[in-house]
């Protein structure tokens, strides 16, 4: 069972609640750093502009001002821990490597602002990052991320993040400070939720179409706003759930990101007892990666409901 703080009634503040479960300095300065960025970055969410930066990403995908922002927030925030030798982020094509005097054993890689396009409806929507030992991306896997979180911009600004040392949330507490909301993160095996991502698959798989139409047909309750953080984080914090986002013929291999957005919340949820999957059965976290902008389809959330999902998938 998870354990909830009301109403600041433990105050742990994020860094010296990390340093007092044994993380690393150097690595609780980056998850500090990010934490203190995502202030910034909801703050421009809540008085910045909403229009278009009239540019694009990687992607091709047209950029709002808010990614930009966001992306010059985290970047000068990694840069100046002194932490980081390396880091990649979703809105940028190529990976930036850092010089400085201290010791720079980590690579970052982080989305700055996923979903961004729901912004304009008021919904949520959040940051994603995974932190890795070393110097480079390529050619690793998810496992070996030494912690990974996201930053939730919605009612309430929340940091949740994981290690191997446990996973844990964080609210921000309208002074600046976050502070630990919940502890003992549990992701049931069985789904009470359901998430389904690209129903334009529909259309041209009968596979997707009979597992949507079996959960439709479920006690399972629908719980879908379009946005990645805010979809998995409604698993996280109701302790159980699917999201899933398969491929079609526009993506193939599905259209989210394995660096940015798959494998952060892979290892997030399989810290909390869930699991997440290619559709093909593949562990996410089990997926090399080949290029920074490396895409996958997912299945995420309860054990139970993943397995039971990919049974509908890929059959003849
Ligand atoms: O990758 C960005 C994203 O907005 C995710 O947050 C979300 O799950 C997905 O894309 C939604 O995709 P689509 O617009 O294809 O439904």
């Amino acid at each position: 069972m998870d354990k909830r703080h009301e109403n600041n009634e433990a105050f742990l503040r994020v860094n010296p609640f990390l340093r007092d479960v044994g993380i690393p300095d150097d690595l609780r300065d980056i998850i500090f750093s990010i934490a203190h960025a995502g202030k910034y970055v909801a703050h421009s969410i809540r008085n910045g502009s909403l229009g278009y930066a009239h540019s694009e990403n990687p992607s091709g995908e047209d950029q709002l001002a808010l990614d930009v922002v966001a992306d010059k927030i985290f970047c000068e925030h990694l840069n100046s821990t002194c932490r980081v030798g390396t880091f990649a982020s979703e809105e940028q094509e190529a990976e930036v490597k850092i010089t400085c005097s201290d010791g720079q054993h980590y690579a970052v890689a982080f989305d700055p602002l996923d979903g961004s396009s729901l912004v304009s409806a008021n919904f949520a929507i959040g940051t994603i990052f995974g932190i890795y030992a070393g110097d480079q991306f390529l050619g690793k896997k998810g496992r070996e991320m030494v912690a990974a979180g996201y930053i939730l911009y919605g009612p309430r600004t929340l940091l949740v993040v994981a290690t191997e040392k446990g996973m844990w949330e964080f609210t921000e507490n309208g002074i600046g400070e976050f502070v630990l909301s919940r502890e003992n993160i549990v992701v049931e095996p069985d789904a009470k939720y359901f998430a389904p991502g690209n129903l334009r698959a529909l259309a041209e798989r009968s596979d997707y179409e009979k597992l949507f139409l079996h959960w439709a047909k479920t006690p399972l309750t629908l719980r879908y706003s379009g946005g990645m953080v805010p979809d998995i984080h409604m698993i996280i914090s109701k302790g159980s759930g699917i999201f899933c986002y398969p491929g079609h013929s526009a993506y193939p291999n599905g259209k989210l990101r394995l660096l940015y957005e798959c494998a952060p919340f892979a290892y997030l949820i399989e810290k909390a007892g869930g699991v997440a999957k290619d559709e093909f059965g593949v562990n996410i976290l089990d997926k090399e990666i080949k290029t920074l902008h490396h895409r996958s389809s997912i299945l995420i959330g309860s054990k139970n409901e993943v397995e039971q999902a990919l049974s509908f998938l890929n059959k003849k």
